[in-house]
């Protein structure tokens, strides 16, 4: 069938009320119609999510942002200018539109005007702005490819629409304009892109709880059913102690490494050593994160010894989802 038909019948589907996994230039996205209730509690039910984790609404105009939210700051209006369509989300209070199941019970809507095409004609095609989380089961690493999608939401949804690969593998930055303007999840956007176009912005956790972290960051997230153990260090210190680990280890191990470590790894045959990619191009490390991660399930690997990814913006970003992936458990990370 040809592929501008797919996204008709997909759009039609999401306008009809159901589910519907298409690419975005981040990770694949989970997309009902956002001004949908009974749609919107469709994607928790098939997620597993939490339903005050709000959804990001997808849109494929800027002008639709005046529609979303009661109120667009200059400054965000800069960022909507400089970044979009592309992987950034601005965090803006929410006009009445959009219902509370969408926005998780918060004055606040996420808003994200993707460049990927196909993410772009499907919400075109939908003549409602989608709202979308990753198309993973909740606590799951993000999905990156459509067989991830298929994966995990087997038989939960109406369709999967496949573009192959994500471009950038990372979700997409958020900042929000609610009270402090702030970087709630870094990502490609980096601060530095951000703070070139409106000035100095924090980042991380805020000190009190007003404004709330994005409700996302508390649960679990991008958990493989392996254990993740991070092991910090300089290159070749973190290898060696990788191989110390492996050897001593008993069950099915695996490394999470890069193109310029593989080499140290040679003696371990029975090990999964992966590489996630070229540590001078971190958005190579970015593209591949998530896929490594479901790929070491797939090998009924039980852990993963991952390399730190530290020494550019995108390394970092890199590090806060692997982080997660591993409940925190990096050891050596200030040691060479
Ligand atoms: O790249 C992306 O952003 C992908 C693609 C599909 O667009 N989407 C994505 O959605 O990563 P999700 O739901 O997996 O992550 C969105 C995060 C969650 O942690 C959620 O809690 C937070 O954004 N969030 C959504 N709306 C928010 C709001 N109004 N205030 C604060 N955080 C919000
Ligand atoms: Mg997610």
């Amino acid at each position: 069938m040809d592929f501008l038909r797919e996204i008709d019948e997909a759009a039609d589907v999401i306008k009809s009320g159901g589910l519907c996994a298409f690419p975005t230039e981040t990770v694949y996205g989970l997309g009902a119609d956002a001004f949908n209730p009974s749609a919107v509690k469709r994607i928790y039910e098939a997620k597993g999510r939490p339903s005050d984790n709000p959804c990001i609404v997808h849109i494929s105009d800027i002008s639709q942002l005046d529609d979303l939210a009661s109120e667009v700051p200059k400054q965000a209006r800069l960022l909507a200018d400089a970044f979009w369509p592309g992987p950034l989300t601005i965090i803006l209070p929410k006009s009445e539109k959009i219902p509370r199941e969408t926005s998780g019970g918060l004055p606040t809507v996420a808003i994200r005007f993707p460049s990927h095409p196909v993410a772009r004609l499907l919400i075109e095609r939908c003549k409602t702005p989608v709202a979308a989380p990753s198309a993973n089961a909740s606590g799951k690493p993000s999905t990156t490819k459509a067989s991830h999608v298929a994966y995990d939401m087997d038989g939960k949804i109406e369709v999967i629409l496949d573009a192959g690969p994500s471009e950038y593998g990372l979700e997409s930055t958020i900042i929000t304009f609610y009270g402090e303007t702030r970087i709630l999840r870094p990502g490609s956007v980096t601060k530095s892109a951000i703070e070139a176009v409106i000035g100095p912005v924090a980042e991380g956790k805020p000190d009190g709880h007003n404004p709330p972290e994005a409700p996302g960051m508390k649960y679990t997230h991008y958990s493989p059913l392996a254990d993740v153990i991070i092991i910090g260090g300089s290159m070749e210190a973190a290898a060696a102690e990788i191989v110390t680990r492996v050897k001593a280890s008993g069950g099915k191990t695996g490394v999470f490494c890069s193109d310029q470590t593989l080499p140290y790894y040679s003696e371990l045959k029975d090990s999964a050593v992966l590489s996630a990619g070229d540590r001078d191009k971190p958005e190579t490390i970015a593209a591949s994160l998530f896929s490594l991660l479901r790929r070491f399930d797939f090998l009924g690997t039980e852990t993963v010894y991952a390399e730190t990814f530290y020494g550019t913006e995108i390394g970092e970003s890199v590090m806060n989802r692997l982080l997660k992936a591993a409940g925190n458990n990096i050891i050596y990370r200030n040691k060479n």
